[in-house]
């Protein structure tokens, strides 16, 4: 299923920017927790100045470098970072116009995948040989397609790799949404995978994640630390996950502030994620769909359980799932931008 309208294009209250994703070949052999620190705080400084919104990933030995902002800006870093020794051989992969995506001057991520780098690096050039025969993707699913494809053995002959059930988790009181990761990576004999993200200040927290076939369609499970949902990396890719699991604990203090992170969150975006709640008492369900209501949100009360009833969570997303029926893809029409 192809979205119908772009939900990026930029309409008269939003500013039209320039978009750009390279992939490039870091040239950091030691110290790339440092190298990446450096970079940060060197972007910090500039990219406010000149309206640039920029996400910098290291993986498997490669740079990804998405950035957004006035085109004279982001020709003029685009230039400049062509100079740094820490990378080359840079590849465009993506480049369009419309208004903003991503929410903060800054955010990144590293990957603690063992990939080696020639896997990356095949589907950095196969992404970028469509870019040059004028296909291209949306900017999150350019990320998504090099960062963390699809590689369930069982999606790999479906038409669209990118068409499939993406459902993120969260807890509101423990760390209730990575062991849900856990429990269905051994329930249904997937591996996990482990990023670490860090925003403009300290902002760092891990995203764990897990692939697995519920029936005919492959699904993803996401879990993102609490602290995380402000991440600007993170926030750019809430409008590809239609559904979010929440987790509550029944207090109150708890409860409240993670639905006030995730209203936050979703603010500005073009499309959120339905919410589904998962809470031990019908009290909590009923203030959380109020909180949810006065930000907008879709919020269903999902099952009244605890938050570490991992069978119930999973009966309540499998439902979901089923009646969501096939998964949509985050394929978008996007002419590419001529230089
Ligand atoms: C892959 C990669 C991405 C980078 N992204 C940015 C960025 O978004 N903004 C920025 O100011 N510097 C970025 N840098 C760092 C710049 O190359 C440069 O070191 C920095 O702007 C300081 O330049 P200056 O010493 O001339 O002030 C990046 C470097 C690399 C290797």
């Amino acid at each position: 299923m192809v979205n119908s309208v772009a939900p990026y294009e930029a309409t008269p209250e939003h500013i039209e920017v320039e978009r750009v994703i390279t992939a490039s070949i870091c040239h950091v052999r030691e110290g790339i927790f440092a190298q990446m620190e450096n970079i940060r705080a060197a972007s910090l400084r500039n990219n406010a100045i000149h309206d640039i919104h920029a996400v910098l990933l290291h993986q498997s030995g490669w740079f990804l470098h998405w950035v957004e902002g006035p085109s004279q800006s982001v020709r003029g870093l685009l230039r400049h970072l062509a100079g740094d020794p820490r990378h080359h051989s840079p590849r465009t992969v993506h480049t369009s116009q419309g208004r903003r995506i991503l929410p903060t001057p800054w955010s990144m991520m590293m990957s603690q995948t063992t990939e080696p780098a020639a896997h990356f690096g095949h589907r950095v050039v196969s992404l970028h040989e469509q870019f040059e025969q004028g296909t291209q993707h949306a900017p999150s699913s350019v990320l998504r397609r090099l960062s963390a494809p699809m590689q369930l053995a069982q999606a790999q002959g479906l038409p669209d790799i990118e068409a499939f059930h993406r459902v993120g988790i969260c807890a509101a009181g423990g760390n209730e949404a990575f062991e849900m990761i856990n429990w269905l990576a051994v329930q249904l004999g997937g591996t996990v995978a482990r990023r670490r993200f860090a925003g403009e200040q300290d902002m760092d927290g891990s995203s764990n994640s897990v692939d697995f076939m519920d029936g005919p369609h492959p699904c993803r499970m996401i879990a993102v630390a609490r602290n995380g949902l402000a991440h600007g990396l993170r926030r750019a890719f809430l409008p590809d996950w239609p559904h979010f699991v929440m987790l509550f604990c029944g207090t109150p203090r708890f409860d409240d502030a993670l639905m006030a992170r995730m209203a936050a969150a979703c603010e500005g975006l073009p499309v959120t994620p339905t919410l589904l709640g998962i809470a031990p008492d019908d009290a909590t369900h009923q203030r959380m769909q109020d909180m949810a209501h006065g930000a907008h949100l879709a919020y269903i009360a999902a099952n009244t359980a605890r938050p570490d009833d991992y069978h119930a969570i999973w009966l309540a997303v499998h439902e979901q799932l089923q009646r969501a029926g096939e998964p949509p893809s985050s394929v978008w029409e996007m002419p590419r931008l001529v230089a």
